[in-house]
């Protein structure tokens, strides 16, 4: 018996899972602290009233006979899956019901999605990045090159035509940079992908935060696009499903490798492992698309939107570097005096009792960087930004 030697390769421990434990032991020996959470992406408005109502509705009918529904298809049900058709339709781009596949979040299916592929490609990563692409190639002892995000390339990396890889992960707007690719820098990825015979992941959680009509928020929007890339989208931030569960990932026809439909491998892999997701919650989620829904969750998305403007205005004030904030729900900052991200984690938690996220979890090119969420309510994005010009962080 051998275990996966890969998980020895892994840091000990995932990223959020290490600042949820230092604001837990700052908490013990402070309790009496107020902590203001800016740290890990989680929601905190409620879920908006038609999607309340469609999930009650959905609860009425698993509990009459005539209406419960036992195991439903594995890939989602089909008013869900056309329920996203439609949302896609609006952004001009057109899917068949059967590319689209239902699923718990974004970060399962970034993961699992390497089943499809073989442990001998070659995987192309941003840095920095959301850890989930990284430590799940890691765990299948993939070959990963990195492609530096730094200040001079506006945290967007482009095709470098000396690097061949097979698979790579893009997200825009990005997580944790806030970075959003223009229609241009993106058509120039299709354009490698298709060269190199190349497969992009690509990760458009954070799409609704896309308000500049001229960016793209789904990479389908580029032509050239359904031959070369998954798309993998989530509900959580979009209307606020961090703790109901559910997204929605697109493998289109068109994408073919080895002679073989990715669709039918990814169905395959699906129908075998996954037993899909609660039909109250795809109840739930279908409400999200509705003309009502999107009017209700892009109240929300404004919200947060403000929130990111209110930051973003008090690091100006305070002369602090910084990206995002505007089309995305993160703002990436430069740390005061160069100071290192866990040395600027710990200063803001004890001198602000503000989290945040130390760039250098998410890369090596996050040294030095630090990344706060728009997230938060009002009231404790105003204190969190009052507390940190009153902390003498000013560069
Ligand atoms: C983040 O803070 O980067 C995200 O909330 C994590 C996630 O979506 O899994």
């Amino acid at each position: 018996m051998h275990i996966n030697q890969n998980y020895l390769n892994l840091k000990d421990s995932y990223l959020f899972s290490v600042i949820a434990k230092k604001v837990k032991e700052y908490t013990a020996t402070h309790p009496d602290k107020n902590i203001i959470r800016l740290g890990i992406g989680d929601v905190t408005l409620p879920l908006v009233p038609v999607v309340v109502s469609a999930m009650q509705q959905a609860v009425t009918e698993m509990g009459a006979a005539e209406t419960f529904r036992g195991y439903g298809e594995e890939q989602g049900y089909a008013f869900l899956r056309q329920a996203v058709c439609g949302y896609y339709g609006k952004k001009g781009v057109a899917l068949r019901d059967d590319e689209v596949f239902i699923n718990d979040g974004a970060k399962s299916d970034l993961g699992n999605i390497l089943d499809i592929f073989s442990p001998d490609n070659t995987v192309l990563i941003p840095d920095p990045v959301y850890p989930v692409y990284v430590d799940t190639n890691i765990m299948a002892g993939r070959k990963i090159i990195y492609m530096n995000g730094n200040a001079a390339n506006d945290f967007l990396p482009l095709p470098d035509k000396n690097i061949r890889a097979d698979l790579i992960y893009l997200c825009s707007p990005n997580n944790p940079t806030g970075a959003v690719y223009s229609r241009e820098q993106l058509k120039a990825w299709v354009d490698y992908a298709l060269e190199n015979d190349a497969v992009i992941l690509f990760d458009s959680a954070y799409e609704i935060f896309v308000r500049d009509k001229t960016k793209p928020s789904s990479l389908y929007q580029i032509d050239g696009a359904k031959e070369c890339a998954i798309e993998f989208c989530s509900l959580s931030k979009t209307a606020g499903f961090t703790g109901t569960r559910c997204g929605y990932t697109v493998v289109p026809h068109e994408l073919k490798r080895d002679g073989a439909e990715l669709n039918k491998l990814w169905l395959r892999r699906q129908t075998t492992k996954f037993n899909g997701v609660p039909y109250i919650v795809q109840r739930g989620a279908e409400a999200v698309f509705s003309d009502a829904g999107l009017a209700q969750i892009n109240g929300n998305i404004d919200y947060y939107l403000q929130n990111a403007r209110i930051m973003a205005d008090t690091l100006t004030k305070l002369g602090i570097w910084f990206t995002g904030g505007e089309n995305s729900p993160y703002i990436w900052l430069k740390t005061p005096n160069g100071m290192p991200s866990w040395d600027f984690f710990d200063f803001l938690l004890e001198k602000a009792n503000v989290v945040g996220t130390p760039g250098t979890g998410f890369g090596v090119n996050g040294e030095g960087f630090f990344r706060l969420t728009a997230f938060g309510n009002r009231e404790n994005v105003l204190e969190a930004m009052r507390r940190l010009q009153s902390v003498g962080i000013a560069t």
